[in-house]
């Protein structure tokens, strides 16, 4: 997306305003001066020459011939190969960031790969970085990382002794929910970080990681308060695991904290229970 026509707005107002584009996945200028496509039909199609294009979205045309962009069983596939042959976690984030099979790549400042313990009892999976994740490259470092660190906390955890990730690598622009093919063409590498991780809990933040690796359309709230299991062919026996409301959603619905905190008081009783 472009900001068009920034003007007449005093300093504190300007910062705040670029702020708000910010959030709302307005990240690049196109041009100089706002131009009405849908009512000047003499306005250019392209921005004048001088403009600055960002690497990505050049990236994103020369690439464009590229299967993977065009099919989603192509881009599966392209995936799933590279997935499979990464036999560590370092080969896996050079395999991701090699992949072209998901556009948001091309338009994210970063590649949020994964942070925390090499051989963790717990695991979290979250959805997609926001704002701050892609432009730190860590996952969970904004305000929903922030609630997570406390909600670990309560339960006698810190950061460094679990590991987490995200469904996707790549940040939705605007914060937008990923969409099917999004998470379809970066399935293959999370079930592959879920193995080389190999935790003994799964914690699966949200609807779309609940959905998505247990394989369900049920909804978080009918998902949420009970053990489940993730199956994976590699690891054999079934991983525990437990979906929690995302604390992106628990920082805008705050009085849903006291379901969430019955769930880690579970949660911490499990992983006891494995020591
Ligand atoms: N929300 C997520 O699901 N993941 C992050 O890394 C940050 C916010």
């Amino acid at each position: 997306m472009a900001v068009l026509g920034l003007v007449m707005v005093k300093d504190n107002a300007m910062v705040e305003l670029l702020k708000w584009y910010v959030d709302a996945g307005v990240d690049c200028v196109l041009d100089n001066s706002p131009c009405n496509r849908l009512i000047d039909k003499t306005a250019p199609r392209r921005p004048a020459q001088t403009t600055y294009y960002p690497k990505a979205i050049t990236k994103v045309k020369k690439k464009a011939s590229t299967p993977e962009l065009f099919s989603r069983e192509a881009s599966f596939q392209t995936a799933s190969e590279a997935a499979d042959n990464a036999a560590s976690l370092d080969e896996l984030k050079a395999a991701i960031s090699r992949f072209e099979g998901c556009p948001l790549k091309f338009i994210a400042k970063n590649l949020v790969f994964g942070s925390g313990a090499v051989s963790p009892d717990l695991m979290i999976i979250g959805e997609a970085p926001g704002a701050e994740e892609d432009r730190q490259g860590i996952p969970f470092v904004g305000p929903a990382g922030q609630l997570l660190d406390k909600m670990l906390n309560a339960i006698d955890l810190t950061r460094d002794l679990v590991y987490v990730t995200n469904i996707l690598p790549w940040r939705p622009p605007g914060n937008r929910p990923p969409t099917d093919t999004e998470i379809s063409a970066c399935l293959p590498f999370i079930k592959r970080h879920i193995v080389l991780v190999r935790p003994k809990i799964l914690l699966m933040l949200g609807g779309t990681s609940a959905k998505t690796l247990l394989g369900t359309t049920e909804g978080i709230m009918r998902l949420r308060g009970k053990w489940k299991n993730y199956n994976s062919e590699e690891i054999g026996a079934p991983i525990a695991a437990r979906a929690l409301l995302h604390p992106a959603f628990l920082l805008r619905q705050p009085e849903q904290k006291r379901e969430t905190w019955l769930d880690l008081l579970e949660i911490r009783a499990k992983l006891q229970s494995l020591r």
